[in-house]
C-alpha cells in the first residue's frame, strides 16, 4: 500500500524531496510512509482538539527563546502574529488539517512554515514533540478541571437550596432499602452535597499536580539551548517547573490522577441517580422531575421515563472504563516517551465531556426537582421507623438497651399483626410488653418527634439542616471569593 504518485516518490540523500508533502521530520526516510501507516499512527483527528493550548505553548515558548537571545524580538513577533493568525483559521473552520502532518502540533508548524516562511521553522528550538504534548494536555486538562470545578459548585448551591427548601419534609431513611429511620430529605441533599465537596477537594488537589510545566524537557534530556522554563512557567500560569526531563515527557499519572478522580464523582452521580430513579416510580412516588428532563413512550401513554438519570447511572461505566484504559496504558512502560502515550487523549477527553454533561444536567434538574411530602411522610409511618425512638424512650426510663430492643421488637410484630403503625397501638397494648411504658410514649412515636432529637452536628433535625446548609453557603461562598481574586 505504499504511495507512488511522483509527490511522494523517494528522495536521495543529495535530492531535496517536494516541499508540499515532505514530513516535518522526513530527513533521514528514503522512502515515504505507508499511507496505512501514515493513518493508523496518526492523532491529528482528535488531538486538534487541543489547539488553542498548543498555541499558546508554542507562543510563550517563542517569547521566551527571544528573551534568552535565540531569536530576535522581529523573529518572535512574527512567529507570534503567524500562530495568532492560525488560531483564527482554526477557529472559524477554515484550516486545512491533514492527516499527512500527523498530530496537531505539525499541522500548526507547517501551516505557520507555508504563511510566514523560513522564519516558522526556527520555533522548535529547544523543543520536542513530546514535552509539548506534555504541556497541551496539561493546560487543556487544567481549564477542564476549572470547569468541572464550576459546575460542581453549581449543584452544590442547588442543592444547598434545595435543602433549605425541605428541611422540614419528612421521608424514611433507609439501610438495606429497608425503612430505617425517619429523615429529612433535606438531610439527604446535603449528603449528596458532602460526596460533591470530597470531589471537588479531591479534583483541586489533582490541579496541583497538574499544573506543572515540561517544556524545557525537550525530548527527554532537556536542552543544551539556555531556556528559560521559569519565564515559560510564568506566561502560561503554571505553579513550577517539572524537575526531571525524563519523567516530564512520560508522566501521565496526572491524567489517571484525574480519572481516578472523575470515576468517584460519577459513582456519586450514579448513587444519586439510582435514588432518583427509585423516586420517581409508582412504588415510591416520592419526587416528580421537571417535564424537560423526561422523555415518554411510544406506546405506554402513562409513562414519563427519568431518562437523565438513568444515562448518568450508564454512563459512570465508560468513565470507569477510561481509568481502567489508562492505567493499563501506563503500565509497564519504559522511560521515557512512547507512542503509547498518544493513546491517553481520547479516553481523558470522553472522561471529561461525560463529566460536564452529568453535572450540567443534574445541576439544573436535581434542584428543581418537587418532592410529594404527603408521600414521604405516609411511607415513613409504613415501616415503623420510631422503632428505635421507642427503645431510647425505654432506656431513657431504665430498661437496659437489649432488653428495650426485644420489648419493641415484640411491639413491631403486634403492630404487624394488626396492620398498623407503631403510633396506632393502644397505650394498653404498649404498656402490656413493657412496665416502663408511660402516658407520654406516642410523643416518641411521630416522625417529627423523631428527626427533631437528632439535632446534634450531622444529625437529621431541621434544625441541623438548616445549621448545615447556612455553613455550606458560606463555604461555597468564600471558593467563589477566592476564585473570583485569583482571576
Ligand atoms: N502525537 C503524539 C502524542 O500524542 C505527540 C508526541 C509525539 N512524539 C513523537 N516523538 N512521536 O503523544
Amino acid at each position: 500500500m505504499t504511495q507512488d504518485s511522483p509527490q511522494n516518490k523517494p528522495a536521495t540523500a543529495s535530492e531535496p524531496r517536494d516541499q508540499s508533502r515532505a514530513k516535518l521530520w522526513g530527513g533521514r526516510f528514503s522512502e515515504p510512509t505507508d499511507a496505512f501507516v501514515e493513518r493508523f499512527t496518526a492523532s491529528v483527528d482528535f488531538d486538534r482538539r487541543l489547539y488553542r493550548e498548543d498555541i499558546l505553548g508554542s507562543q510563550a515558548h517563542a517569547r521566551m527563546l527571544a528573551k534568552v537571545g535565540v531569536l530576535t524580538a522581529d523573529e518572535a513577533e512574527r512567529i507570534i502574529a503567524g500562530l495568532d493568525a492560525i488560531r483564527d483559521e482554526i477557529a472559524a473552520g477554515e484550516f486545512d488539517w491533514q492527516v499527512g502532518r500527523e498530530d496537531v502540533h505539525m499541522n500548526i508548524e507547517a501551516r505557520l512554515i507555508e504563511r510566514i516562511g523560513d522564519v516558522g521553522k526556527k520555533l522548535h528550538t529547544g523543543r520536542s514533540r513530546n514535552d509539548q504534548i506534555a504541556t497541551d494536555i496539561r493546560l487543556w486538562l487544567r481549564a477542564a478541571i476549572d470547569e468541572i470545578l464550576e459546575l460542581i459548585r453549581g449543584y452544590q448551591r442547588g442543592l444547598v437550596d434545595l435543602a433549605e427548601r425541605e428541611a422540614d419534609t419528612i421521608m424514611p431513611g433507609f439501610t438495606h432499602l429497608q425503612t430505617a429511620q425517619p429523615v429529612t430529605f433535606g438531610h439527604h441533599m446535603l449528603a449528596w452535597y458532602e460526596m460533591l465537596d470530597r470531589d471537588a477537594e479531591r479534583l483541586g488537589e489533582c490541579r496541583r499536580r497538574v499544573n506543572q510545566l515540561p517544556l524545557g524537557a525537550a525530548a527527554l534530556a532537556g536542552t543544551p539551548y539556555p531556556l528559560d522554563r521559569e519565564y515559560v512557567a510564568g506566561l502560561l500560569g503554571f505553579d513550577g517547573v517539572t524537575r526531571n526531563s525524563l519523567d516530564a515527557v512520560s508522566d501521565r499519572d496526572f491524567a489517571i490522577e484525574f480519572s481516578a478522580a472523575a470515576a468517584t464523582l460519577m459513582m456519586h452521580l450514579s448513587r444519586q441517580a439510582e435514588e432518583l430513579v427509585l423516586w420517581t416510580s409508582a412504588q415510591f412516588d416520592f419526587i416528580e422531575l421537571p417535564d424537560r428532563y423526561c422523555t415518554g413512550s411510544s406506546i405506554m401513554p402513562q409513562k414519563k421515563n427519568p431518562d437523565v438519570p438513568e444515562l448518568v447511572r450508564g454512563k459512570t461505566g465508560r468513565v470507569y472504563g477510561h481509568l481502567t484504559s489508562l492505567l493499563t496504558l501506563m503500565k509497564s512502560q519504559p522511560l521515557a516517551y512512547n507512542k503509547d502515550n498518544q493513546e491517553d487523549k481520547e479516553p481523558l477527553f470522553d472522561t471529561v465531556d461525560t463529566l460536564l454533561g452529568s453535572l450540567r444536567a443534574f445541576a439544573d434538574m436535581v434542584p428543581n426537582l418537587a418532592v410529594r411530602r404527603t408521600n414521604t411522610l405516609a411511607a415513613t409511618t409504613r415501616g415503623f421507623a420510631t422503632a428505635t425512638d421507642l427503645a431510647d424512650y425505654l432506656v431513657e426510663r431504665g430498661v437496659a438497651f437489649r432488653d428495650a430492643h426485644e420489648v419493641v421488637g415484640r411491639a413491631v410484630r403486634l403492630a404487624q399483626e394488626r396492620g398498623v403503625d407503631l403510633a396506632q397501638l393502644a397505650l394498653e397494648d404498649l404498656q402490656s410488653l413493657s412496665g416502663a411504658v408511660g402516658e407520654d410514649v406516642h410523643g416518641v412515636l411521630t416522625a417529627e418527634g423523631s428527626v427533631a432529637a437528632r439535632k446534634l452536628t450531622g444529625g437529621t433535625a431541621p434544625e441541623q439542616v438548616r445549621h448545615q446548609a447556612a455553613a455550606a453557603r458560606e463555604r461555597l461562598a468564600a471558593v467563589d471569593g477566592a476564585a473570583q481574586s485569583a482571576t
